[in-house]
């Protein structure tokens, strides 16, 4: 069932180490748009850079759960992790005041490292449908009886998922994808405190390409917030961040002679023009056939293997994006 090119077999990873300490880079796949392909972006990056050899952890923060169920079928989730292995355990535990380590909640799905056969390896956090109530708590944490009290709670919530992925050996993985929800809630906050890059997908039309602008600012707006507070947290040491925006990935694309069609080609050159972002060159194409199917089989579709001159169309543009994002980050 597995038909995969030769030449990815030979790129390994490169040991992703920098001066004798390795690195594990945490990038955010967020836009406030719903339905633009985080999802799908991050299923199928994951996936492709498993099979290269690298070792990956994803973490779904949507409360929709769409990443979780693309490889975990739902009755195993309800019976087997949704009590105590999913990401809103660890927020349950800061409310409560108690630990519960990302470690406890690392999972391997079945199906997908079936077909990896011992490439890479491939993790991931679990979200909760229950997730959906955690944001409302976490408001509730965030006041204090001064300023400095209510600024040091900001940075503990906000530090979560940092907090979190710190504990875990930095050996353990090379890259660590989080699934974003289509908001700017805390918990989304949280991503992006703990991430290095943040990677936006886009569809090519005008109401998918009006947030961007909006989303940066609000990065923005966060980063200056979260750093002022670290600054003056004269408590303990709390690092500033700096996640840096990789860039505008296009999903959706159709083509016409092996390149977008005229008006889709237009949002690409203005987004590349007017936001002042990185852009992909490498897209994902659009087939809804194909894309509709892959969550229910439990394996990202680039992995698939499915042999029609579609389906390669479509795991060949997969497979670029893939390469360039490996190459945006350091990977290769
Ligand atoms: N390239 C594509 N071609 C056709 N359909 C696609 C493509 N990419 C994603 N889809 C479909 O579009 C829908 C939305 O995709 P996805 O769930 O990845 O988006 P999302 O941004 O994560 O959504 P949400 O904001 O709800 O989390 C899904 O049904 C998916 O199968
Ligand atoms: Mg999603």
């Amino acid at each position: 069932m597995l038909k995969k090119k030769n030449w990815r077999d030979m790129i390994g990873p490169s040991a992703w180490v920098i001066d004798g300490a390795f690195v594990m880079h945490i990038v955010s796949v967020i836009n406030y748009k719903g339905g633009v392909g985080k999802t799908t972006v991050t299923t199928n990056l994951a996936g492709e850079l498993a099979w290269r050899g690298y070792k990956i952890l994803m973490i779904d923060l949507d409360p929709q759960a769409s990443l979780t169920f693309s490889f975990i079928r739902p009755e195993d989730w309800k019976n087997l992790f949704s009590d105590n292995k999913t990401i809103k355990n660890s927020f349950d535990a800061l409310l409560a005041g108690t630990s519960s380590p990302l470690a406890n909640l690392i999972l391997e799905p079945k199906r997908a490292k079936t077909v990896l056969s011992g490439r890479g390896k491939l993790d991931l956090i679990c979200s909760h449908l229950g997730l959906i109530n955690v944001d409302l708590e976490l408001a509730t944490l965030l006041g204090g009886a001064n300023m400095k009290q209510s600024k040091q709670n900001f940075l503990k919530v906000h530090r979560r998922l940092a907090d979190g992925l710190s504990q875990i050996p930095s050996d353990q993985y090379d890259l660590v994808l989080i699934d974003c929800p289509p908001n700017f809630n805390i918990v989304t906050k949280t991503a992006i405190v703990a991430s290095d890059f943040i990677l936006i997908p886009t569809r090519p039309d005008y109401l998918s390409t009006l947030g961007i602008d909006y989303l940066i600012k609000n990065v923005s707006s966060l980063v200056e917030d979260y750093n002022d507070y670290a600054q003056e947290n004269t408590g303990s040491y709390t690092p500033e961040i700096q996640p840096a925006a990789l860039g505008v990935l296009f999903n959706m694309i159709q083509e016409r002679s092996d390149d977008p069609i005229r008006t889709q080609h237009n949002y690409m050159q203005q987004v590349r023009a007017q936001s002042g972002l990185n852009v992909f060159d490498s897209y994902i194409k659009r087939n809804d056939t194909i894309f509709a199917r892959a969550p229910e089989t439990g394996v990202p579709l680039v992995l698939n293997g499915y042999t029609s001159g579609t389906y390669k169309n479509v795991v060949d543009g997969l497979e670029e994006v893939a390469s360039e994002f490996a190459n945006q980050i350091g990977l290769i």
